[in-house]
């Protein structure tokens, strides 16, 4: 009998001894993942196995009702060359988002843009082996003095939008850009490191960026644009208008005329990362709705056109409940 229970006592030693120096050996960053790892070297990867990050992953809707009932993981944010043909409910309400009068025929125009650009089918890569973070950079005042900008630029991507700049404001937010969202109207030259993500309105938006990377003979649409653009024409994706569609009625409620490039931004975020963190949303606590980078006395605006009382509070919502991390600034 004393033999066995010395045995017992060595075999508890051993374990807890081999399971100190694994910890020592391997340290992991927290428990939840120390956990989430011994599982799946017990159990293999499972199917619910959304994402490698530690905390918990964008796309994990068990236990969180509200976003589960908004967020369908198969709506895909991009048109590729596989696959650019609307639905015809959809190819409808994205006609009437900006008349135009271009009156060219939308699958000639993509059949064009997709001999130019790769339309290639992006970041369905997710799964129990990635962890891709994400900061979403807005261009509130907020932003000023805040000092974000190495932890912006710690994430795997750094997603930004239309006329937001780094050159000179690199420490509150910045200076690396894995992505510019933007529009003909609201559109800027590019580093070569940069995706364009281009949101189209209208057909003529899809016009102009073949125009912008060859001809440059659109110069106009209902005000002034950039008749060409500098940006690696390799690196240039479509965000698609059945997103456009779904980030308006499952997200917004179909509050506004249609979301702003900031929410088009957030949504594309929380399709293509794992881990979401915001920066340069709504006012400065001052309740000033400037740009970091200017006065900017017109953008109440932007709250009347997109709704944006009610995008901020979704905003919000989704940070109270853990599915993005929000930065307010100053
Ligand atoms: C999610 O989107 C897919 C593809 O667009 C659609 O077929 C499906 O019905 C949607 N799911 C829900 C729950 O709305
Ligand atoms: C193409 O995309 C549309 C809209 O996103 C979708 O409804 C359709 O099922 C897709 N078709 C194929 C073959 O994937
Ligand atoms: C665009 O052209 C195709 C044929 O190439 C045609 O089937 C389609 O109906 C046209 N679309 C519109 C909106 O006119
Ligand atoms: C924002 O959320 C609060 C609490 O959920 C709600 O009472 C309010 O009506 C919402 N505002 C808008 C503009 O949706």
């Amino acid at each position: 009998m004393p033999g066995r229970r010395c045995f017992g006592i060595k075999i508890i030693v051993l374990s807890v001894l081999a399971f100190t120096t694994l910890l020592f050996i391997y340290p992991f960053p927290d428990t939840k993942l120390l956990f989430k790892q011994a599982s799946r070297l017990l159990e293999g990867p499972s199917a619910s196995d959304l994402c490698a990050c530690p905390a918990q992953c964008v796309a994990e809707t068990q236990g969180h009702q509200w976003f589960s009932e908004r967020f369908n993981r198969s709506v895909y944010p991009l048109l590729t060359k596989e696959n650019y043909t609307l639905p015809k409910d959809a190819f409808n309400w994205w006609m009437r988002l900006q008349s135009s009068r271009s009156g060219a025929n939308f699958s000639h125009v993509m059949k064009e843009v997709f001999s130019m650009f790769p339309g290639e089918s992006l970041y369905r890569d997710a799964g129990p082996d990635r962890c891709r973070s994400c900061a979403v950079v807005g261009n509130s005042g907020n932003l000023k003095g805040s000092y974000y900008g190495r932890m912006i630029d710690s994430n795997d991507l750094v997603i930004r939008m239309n006329q937001g700049p780094t050159q000179g404001f690199e420490d509150d937010v910045g200076a690396r850009t894995t992505h510019h969202l933007m529009y003909p109207e609201s559109a800027k030259n590019l580093d070569p490191e940069t995706s364009l993500v281009l949101i189209p309105f209208k057909i003529l938006d899809l016009q102009w960026l073949l125009s912008a990377f060859t001809t440059g003979h659109i110069k106009q649409t209902y005000r002034r644009v950039l008749p060409t653009i500098q940006a690696d024409r390799a690196k240039v994706q479509i965000y698609s208008p059945v997103f456009m569609r779904y980030a308006y009625e499952n997200w917004l409620d179909k509050h506004g005329r249609y979301p702003s490039t900031g929410f088009f931004s957030l949504m594309f975020a929380l399709h293509i990362c794992d881990e979401v963190s915001v920066f340069g949303y709504g006012a400065d606590k001052r309740g000033n709705w400037d740009h970091y980078w200017e006065h900017n006395a017109g953008a109440g605006q932007y709250r009347s056109v997109h709704g944006g009382d009610h995008e901020y509070n979704i905003t919000r919502y989704l940070a109270t409940t853990n599915k993005i991390k929000m930065y307010v600034g100053t």
